[in-house]
């Protein structure tokens, strides 16, 4: 599995992390300011559960959701809406059977006044219920499963990142309009995330007049052989394939697609996961070409994004991902919304993020939140050589997508 690639630098930058502690085994929470759920706007503290992913094929993407959170306390001073913020990390791990776990530890056992983070679709669908019964708000920071913000939704769970539909649909609209010769063939990993992402590609891709020439969903997290899923694409006659890969899978997917000879006989597309950020690094010239759809690239031309590439560039010696921002952009909601809100309960701090109307401040460009999920902008992206390293380059803009 990729390990994350980070620079000395970034290195000794994360052991000086003030106010970030880690929920160990039987956890205590230590760190800056005085601690939990009692805090006013203006003087207090709040206890923030980060769940992160620092174990498994997610592992990468765990670095750079705690920088990006981190990031943004940094340039503010370490508080959010005029709080001191105490954080308290918890490990995911790779999906909900130590993902649920750690999410029910910071609420009970830390007493956490609210959380951040969660990677994987399952994790998150499994702690809907744990987050209902506590009334605390969770901002996803990554997870796209649907129901969470939709069909079982409840007040307390917001995102500050995208659906697995948005990147899926996006693109399943773009090849609808290219129609490449043989259809299409789908790959993903076999849990939610994957599936949702089949799901909401087909609506699109075929309800335009496309064809599904094939598909294989592969098991999550032990898959390092992908050969045997990949022989079924040559006899196939797909004239590309589209996946959603992410974390350790991309790199072993995009590589081995390279090496079984298809990089240059069947185009690759996917969500954007599948190029982003330190996997891009190792998959190297395997990933040259690939195109993918993202909320979110490190060039887009916007103020914002100019100053969190150069601020994110500045720690940690390597460029930022759509991770960083979405554990960024939580912090900027929370900030707004704790501002606002008239205690650090569960409801007054879900009322005040439904009061918030547009977000400008991101990285990603201006959104808002459509029901509890960000309505955003997906990008159409290339892999090409940057200055030095492999970059997300912007081809076009595909529209509008929420949830
Ligand atoms: C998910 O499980 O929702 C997910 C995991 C990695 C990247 C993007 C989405």
């Amino acid at each position: 599995m990729a390990q994350p690639v980070l620079s000395r630098r970034a290195a000794l930058g994360m052991v000086g992390l003030a106010g970030l502690a880690t929920a160990a085994g039987c956890g205590n929470s230590v760190g800056g300011g005085p601690s939990g759920g009692s805090g006013s706007s203006g003087g207090g503290a709040v206890k923030v559960g980060l769940v992160i992913p620092q174990d498994g094929v997610y592992t990468p993407l765990g670095v750079d959701l705690r920088n990006g959170w981190q990031l943004y306390l940094d340039q503010h001073e370490g508080k959010l809406g005029g709080y001191e913020v105490e954080t308290v990390i918890a490990d995911e791990g790779e999906g909900p059977d130590t993902g649920v776990p750690a999410i029910q530890g910071l609420i009970t056992r830390d007493n956490v006044d609210l959380l951040v983070g969660i990677v994987n679709s399952a994790s998150a669908l499994g702690s809907v219920e744990a987050i209902a019964a506590a009334k605390k708000v969770l901002v996803i920071a990554n997870a796209g499963a649907i129901a969470v913000t939709g069909q079982a939704r409840n007040p307390y769970v917001w995102r500050a990142s995208f659906t697995n539909a948005q990147a899926a649909f996006a693109m399943g609209e773009h090849l609808a309009g290219q129609q490449p010769e043989g259809g299409v063939y789908l790959m993903a990993p076999d849990y939610a995330a994957g599936q949702e992402t089949f799901v909401a590609f087909k609506e699109a891709y075929v309800g335009g007049g496309g064809t599904i020439a094939g598909e294989a969903l592969t098991p999550f997290g032990t898959t390092q052989d992908f050969q045997p899923f990949l022989s079924g694409i040559p006899g196939s006659g797909a004239g590309a394939t589209f996946v959603f890969y992410s974390g350790g899978e991309a790199v072993d997917y995009v590589t081995q697609y390279a090496e079984f000879g298809l990089k240059d006989t069947v185009p690759l597309y996917g969500s954007g996961f599948l190029t982003e950020g330190s996997v891009l690094e190792a998959q190297g010239e395997a990933a040259l070409g690939i195109q993918t759809a993202l909320h979110y690239s490190t060039e887009i031309d916007n103020a914002a994004n100019a100053d969190f590439v150069a601020a994110y560039s500045d720690a940690h010696g390597v460029l930022p991902t759509c991770f960083a921002v979405q554990t960024w952009d939580s912090a900027l909601v929370l900030d707004l919304a704790l501002a606002e809100a008239a205690d650090l309960s569960g409801d007054a701090i879900s009322d005040a993020l439904a009061g918030l109307g547009e977000i400008s401040g991101s990285p990603r460009g201006p959104w808002v939140f459509d029901g509890q999920t960000p309505k955003q902008i997906e990008y159409l992206r290339e892999v090409q050589q940057g200055d030095g390293v492999l970059i997300n380059a912007v081809v076009d803009e595909l529209g509008e997508y929420a949830q």
